[in-house]
């Protein structure tokens, strides 16, 4: 069922709550593939319910960003859902989720705001404001689904830190899944924004499965220091390649790392063909 409006929702909900089914809640901003539906699939093989919500949220992009150009394909995404078992398909108008007035001033809406610790670093540091938009987003959906599972693909492991440390701080009453990243044979790691790259982009792409892979391997060998694993990465990259970073660290609270050891996390983000592509893998 594809509902546009927050009461069409709630009404839904209220439903399912007195009959005491549980509800699951796949967060999207749509343009579905393996990796969302890898999500869905879990919540519908756990939950009693599944919402998936699909909103292009304006308030985590930055100036300048691909928020006009972003896919929008909700027929196929409805598609994809039904196919899949998902009760409801929640695609909300950006004025039904932020009224009128605001859209886009920071001075009329209340907004999450994880800590600074958290988002100075990684995808924060070229993204300000970004994971604000995403807290805030997420907890409003969060409040209208009252879902008792939330599913979050590790692909965008700092997103995820970021939002278990949210539900902690404020006792939000649900469990966060965490699901594994989904990859093409070739390991490219799916993403909607995958989309942006020609045919040799993607070859080109395939640069940051290598790197994270062929540390990890190193690390399996032994080698633990943090200087001489990322010293692995530099024959792979070459002038197709803006690294933006590729950085150790902690898999619960983002602390940097200079000796690796089992609770780290190995992210990487960098451009090819001007589009700006992440990944991350786990020692
Ligand atoms: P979006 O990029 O559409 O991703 C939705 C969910 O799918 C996220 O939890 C993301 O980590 C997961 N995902 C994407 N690609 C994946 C892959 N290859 N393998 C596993 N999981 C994958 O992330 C967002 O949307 C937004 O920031 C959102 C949380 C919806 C808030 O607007």
């Amino acid at each position: 069922m594809l509902l546009h409006t927050i009461a069409e929702v709630r009404e839904q909900i209220k439903n399912w709550k007195k009959e005491g089914l549980t509800i699951g809640l796949v967060p999207t901003m749509g343009a579905l593939h393996n990796g969302h539906k890898s999500l869905i699939e879990k919540s519908v093989a756990k939950c009693d319910r599944t919402v998936v919500s699909v909103f292009v949220n304006p308030i985590q992009f930055c100036p300048g960003e691909d928020l006009d150009k972003y896919p929008r394909t909700i027929e196929a995404d409805e598609a994809l859902c039904t196919e899949a078992g998902v009760d409801i398909v929640f695609a909300p108008s950006p004025k039904e989720m932020y009224g009128e007035g605001h859209i886009l001033s920071n001075d009329f809406l209340t907004y999450v705001i994880p800590p600074y610790f958290y988002t100075d670093k990684l995808c924060g540091k070229s993204r300000v404001g970004h994971f604000d938009g995403v807290c805030t987003v997420v907890n409003k959906l969060f409040n209208i689904v009252q879902p008792d599972f939330a599913f979050f693909g590790k692909k965008d492991m700092q997103q995820l830190i970021i939002l278990k440390k949210m539900v902690k701080d404020l006792n939000i009453p649900l469990e966060i899944i965490p699901c594994p990243i989904v990859r093409e044979e070739s390991g490219l790691a799916l993403s909607s924004r995958n989309k942006y790259l020609s045919e040799k982009g993607k070859e080109e792409a395939l640069v940051l499965s290598r790197i994270l892979l062929n540390i990890k391997m190193c690390y399996n060998k032994g080698i633990k220091d943090v200087k001489a694993l990322s010293e692995t990465a530099y024959k792979f990259l070459n002038e197709n390649h803006a690294l933006e970073y590729l950085e150790f660290r902690d898999k619960d609270n983002l602390e940097e790392k200079e000796i690796a050891d089992s609770n780290t996390v190995v992210f990487i983000a960098l451009r090819v063909e001007n589009v700006r592509l992440i990944d991350n893998i786990e020692l």
